[in-house]
């Protein structure tokens, strides 16, 4: 008996851990999240497939976590860019903007390319 309650009690506090313990990502939609890239003026900085420009920091396959990202976007620091509050974009938005620039394939090795690999 007392093994069974020590059972539950073990079983129903992972069970609580994993459905309250860990913060689940939004899933993303990587054609929307284009369109808002573009929309939003990210690209205006970040180029257009999030290459990084001399404005903006690369983005094209963040190495942020969905949270990190979004807790950038919304408190980023002083003087480096524009605050985006979830009135004008919402969490929804910046996951599917995320779920984009996961979704570039990254740049070629200069060896990959023809033109470099001969110099
Ligand atoms: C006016 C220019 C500008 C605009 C517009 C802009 N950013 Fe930025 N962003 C920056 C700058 C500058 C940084 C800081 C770069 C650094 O310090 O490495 C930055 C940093 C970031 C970072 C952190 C990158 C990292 O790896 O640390 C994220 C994420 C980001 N921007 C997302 C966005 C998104 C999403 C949008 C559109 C909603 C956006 N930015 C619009 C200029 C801009």
């Amino acid at each position: 008996m007392l093994k069974t309650i020590s059972f539950l009690a073990v079983t129903l506090s992972y069970l609580a851990i994993t459905a309250f313990g860990q913060s689940k990502d939004l899933a993303g939609d990587v054609e929307k999240g284009h369109a808002i890239f573009v929309k939003n003026g990210c690209y205006q900085c970040h180029g257009h497939i999030g290459q990084g420009t001399i404005a903006g920091a690369r983005l094209m396959q963040t190495k942020l976590t969905q949270a990190g990202f979004i807790g950038f976007v919304r408190n980023p620091p002083p003087s480096s860019m524009p605050q985006f509050r979830p009135q004008v974009m919402p969490d929804q938005e910046l996951a599917d903007v995320y779920a984009y620039l996961k979704s570039i394939p990254p740049p070629k090795a200069a060896k990959d390319i023809p033109l470099l690999s001969g110099l």
